[in-house]
């Protein structure tokens, strides 16, 4: 099966993200939200990186405009039946992405594969809502995605051999390095990273060094592109929040426990970068 029509559910932070890569690589792109300004917002975003793009000289002006043409917004997830792939990168909310994999079953062409761009739900329960369970996988991307180069392909019990082969043609057709996983919570990278925050919110909490020596000694000593608590700003502290609890949940495993500082700065609203606060402040 040629995957020539991708369709994204959610053009947020992943959403854009993905929609820009796959018609960078050359696909055309449908992409839907549940409101016209995160439509908007999204789109103008990727707008922005293109131009970022033409102005560093990655990029001619024809072929952003090129890009720009395999892309199309739209409020209807209607428009979404002569997709081939569709990625759904919509809100961390098992109600609301069953209801959407249930819709696109119905929406999209039978022979269409479906994926979650989740970074921790259980993909196995998006796919029994399908009729097509063995058509649906898990391709988690992560952010910013024009830059980050891996994807985590997750096979659940049921999805077929050929499906995750297509999967990964499709990832390195947009240039990216998959990695294999199972189905479980926090996959491969978040069961790694999200071990690795837990135990600096810990170390912070109980006052062992100040978050700048922190995320100095990360930076520094591991060569880590940002240290841990710049990282969880940019990430936002509520997606972390989140996943600690369904990791915690699912596995049982004390490990996982969101550490109290985690919860009282979500409760007060200080989520990162995306609110001006978190363990830094940002202008
Ligand atoms: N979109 C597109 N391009 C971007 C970008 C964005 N949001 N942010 C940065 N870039 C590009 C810049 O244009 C620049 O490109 P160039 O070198 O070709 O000109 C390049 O990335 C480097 O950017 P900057 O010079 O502005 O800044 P840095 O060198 O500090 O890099 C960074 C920024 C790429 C974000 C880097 O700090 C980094 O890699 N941080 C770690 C990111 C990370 O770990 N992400 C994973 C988060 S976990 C996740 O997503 C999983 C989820 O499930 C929680």
């Amino acid at each position: 099966m040629e995957i020539k029509r991708v369709g994204v559910v959610g053009c947020g932070l992943m959403g854009s993200g993905i929609t820009e890569v796959c018609a960078r690589s050359g696909y055309d792109v449908l992409t839907t939200d549940i409101k016209q300004e995160f439509l908007d917002k999204g789109i103008g975003n990727i707008w922005t990186s293109l131009e970022r793009g033409v102005k560093k000289g990655r990029l001619t002006e024809q072929e952003k405009d090129a890009i720009a043409g395999r892309i199309r917004g739209t409020l209807n997830m209607e428009d979404f039946s002569d997709r081939d792939l569709v990625i759904e990168a919509a809100i961390e909310n098992m109600a609301e992405k069953k209801k959407i994999f249930a819709a696109l079953d119905k929406i999209c062409p039978p022979n269409a594969i479906l994926a979650s761009n989740t970074s921790c739900l259980s993909v196995l329960d998006m796919a029994i809502v399908t009729k097509r369970p063995d058509k649906v996988l898990g391709l988690h991307f992560f952010n910013p995605v024009p830059v980050m180069q891996l994807v985590e392909i997750v096979k659940t019990l049921v999805t077929s051999e050929e499906v995750i082969s297509i999967g990964e043609a499709f990832c390195k057709s947009l240039g990216k390095q998959p990695v294999h996983c199972k189905d479980t919570p926090g996959f491969l990278a978040n069961r790694l990273g999200m071990a690795y925050l837990v135990y600096v919110f810990r170390c912070y909490e109980q006052g062992i060094a100040s978050k700048e020596d922190i995320d100095k000694a990360m930076r520094l000593g591991f060569n880590h592109p940002m240290g841990p608590l710049e990282l969880s700003d940019f990430i936002g502290l509520d997606t972390i929040y989140y996943i600690m609890v369904s990791m915690y949940e699912e596995l049982h495993d004390p490990l996982f426990a969101p550490p109290v500082i985690l919860k009282k700065m979500v409760t007060a609203g200080q989520l990162g970068r995306k609110t001006g606060k978190g363990f830094y402040e940002y202008k």
